[in-house]
């Protein structure tokens, strides 16, 4: 299972590195936005500085919504960095511009995903990764999880290399379970992927281990 962060904070994402188990980075233009980085230039630059921290792949978004437009955009992000990957909407003018990249051997994630069908579409299209945003569908009390469980069993029945991309993971019991049902990847914050560490046995345990072990040091 590929773990990848959801954020464009620096920061955390230079963090999730050093733990040396960070396989690449989503974000998304609120992501972006929340972080105080706007305007075109910014966002490129801002792609290639994560480009630089994380090896692996990083989701860059395109803002177009018409055919001619995505290409366009995609293009020139694809072409920032060999780990760019171009990351496109769900929508008809989306799956157009997933089979043209496809056929140009540019990876895609097709993002903001919330049905099986949906992701029958994605798949057939070529694209590399599928978003399923699961907390998003928590939120309006639909089970996100369910969901990946639909599509892994229909990319399973058909053999489709589109790895399901579990988004908008919010927290670690989210991880947990994707990993029990098969998603490829999951994409959340460092705070979700950090809790898979805790355990108060493990402290406690550790706590008694280092006391005893300076008993025998006095
Ligand atoms: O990867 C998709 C993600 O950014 C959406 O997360 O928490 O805004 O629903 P969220």
């Amino acid at each position: 299972m590929k773990f990848f962060i959801d954020t464009a904070n620096l920061e955390q994402i230079k963090e999730a590195e050093e733990l040396g188990i960070l396989d690449g980075v989503t974000t998304n233009p609120s992501l972006m936005a929340k972080e105080g980085i706007t305007g075109a230039d910014n966002i490129i630059n801002h792609y290639k500085q994560i480009c630089e921290i994380v090896n692996g792949d990083v989701s860059a978004e395109v803002i177009s919504t018409d055919f001619e437009g995505m290409i366009e955009e995609g293009e020139a992000l694809a072409d920032l960095h060999p780990n760019i990957v171009v990351k496109v909407p769900m929508i008809k003018e989306g799956i157009k511009a997933i089979k043209y990249f496809s056929s140009k051997g540019i990876r895609t994630n097709c993002t903001l995903v919330f049905s099986v069908g949906q992701a029958l579409l994605a798949a057939k299209a070529g694209a590399t990764y599928v978003s399923p945003f699961i907390g998003r569908l928590d939120d309006i009390s639909t089970d996100g999880l369910h969901l990946i469980e639909e599509i892994r069993l229909v990319y399973d029945n058909y053999s489709y290399e589109t790895q399901i991309l579990a988004a908008s993971v919010r927290h670690t019991m989210h991880i947990i379970e994707c990993a029990k049902i098969g998603a490829d990847v999951i994409t959340g914050p460092l705070k979700a992927i950090e809790g898979l560490l805790k355990h108060p046995l493990t402290d406690s345990g550790l706590a008694q281990f280092l006391a005893d072990y300076n008993k025998g040091n006095k």
